[in-house]
């Protein structure tokens, strides 16, 4: 695949100030988003800046630690969660330049404490009180988006289950002098949302909008919201989930948080009803454990949702 790299046009990226979403006006707005770009920076979170300047010291702390503390909470072969770098699946496979710590954080009976960090000593609960602050601002975003489609407000809730799983991603991209290697390639999230802390100062993600990759500026007090591959699903298409990556930086060091809903185990997760009809059929089949389904097409060199895609009957087709 090739796109068009575009990165002089001017930091245009959207910003929604999610505190308003209760009037008719900001609502069209994030839809009008969602349907084009299916990323944003959320301003109006109620979430105070110094708490995300914890939240990102304690992810500088961890990483800061010396290699031998961090193996502590190595990630073994073949298993999702825990610190370490790329799976290697092929030979040829080109690494990212990045290191990542992840965790799945709800249900907390689920946790894997082992894997969590006793360095520095309130990483465990600043994570957590994070993930509940960022749980509330997805539950809230998830309602104003199905009221911007004219749906019940818990229409996307509703699919996730009454137990939905929440995971963390600490991402730390070390200085690398090779710019052909990504700080992470192109790829879709395989959540519902996905809420990233960014960076204060060192700028890097970029989403592709229309073919064009466009990088999302450095906002302290934002967090970039941007749309899993299960919310296009849910949506019927109507919401986008874009592909993005992450450049690698030849001097700088950077790092991210990402915080992400997933619904409950073994459900099954499709377009909701009203948003399939006969002007709009049904454009994805349902999919359980979409996760491992997105990264096993991602390790392919597929995107997943085009897998997932119900081929046009003639009548529909043109
Ligand atoms: C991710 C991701 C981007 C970033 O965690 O899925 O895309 O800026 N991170 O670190
Ligand atoms: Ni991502």
């Amino acid at each position: 695949m090739v796109y068009e790299t575009d990165s002089d046009v001017p930091a245009t990226f959207p910003v929604i100030d999610i505190s308003l979403l209760s009037s008719e006006d900001e609502l069209q707005k994030l839809s009008s988003i969602l349907s084009s770009c299916g990323c944003f920076q959320a301003i109006g979170h109620g979430i105070p800046v110094e708490f995300l300047d914890k939240v990102r010291e304690v992810a500088q702390q961890f990483f800061a630690l010396p290699d031998e503390e961090k193996q502590k909470c190595l990630r073994a072969p073949n298993e999702a969660e825990g610190y370490g770098d790329d799976l290697v699946v092929s030979d040829d496979q080109l690494k990212d330049c990045c290191k990542r710590l992840i965790l799945g954080v709800f249900p907390e009976h689920q946790r894997r404490m082992n894997l969590w960090p006793e360095q520095p000593t309130d990483f465990g609960e600043t994570l957590h009180e994070y993930a509940l602050k960022i749980r509330s601002v997805i539950n809230g975003l998830s309602k104003a988006m199905a009221r911007s489609l004219k749906l019940e407000e818990n229409s996307f809730l509703n699919q996730f289950g009454d137990c939905p799983a929440m995971g963390a991603r600490l991402n730390f991209y070390p200085p690398c002098p090779r710019p052909e290697v990504f700080g992470a390639k192109a790829h879709l999230d395989r959540s519902g949302v996905a809420v990233l802390l960014q960076d204060k100062e060192v700028e890097g993600l970029q989403v592709l909008v229309d073919g064009t990759w466009h990088m999302v500026p450095v906002i302290p007090h934002a967090l970039v919201v941007n749309l899993g591959g299960l919310m296009q699903v849910m949506t019927n298409g109507m919401f986008k989930s874009p592909l993005h990556r992450v450049l690698s930086n030849a001097t700088k060091f950077r790092m991210s948080v990402t915080v992400f809903d997933e619904p409950e185990e073994e459900r099954e997760i499709g377009p909701v009803d009203h948003l399939v009809n006969h002007t709009r059929p049904r454009l994805y089949r349902s999919i359980r454990n979409f996760a491992a389904f997105n990264y096993e097409c991602f390790q392919k060199g597929k995107n997943s949702l085009e897998e997932l895609r119900i081929p046009l009957i003639p009548e529909f087709a043109g």
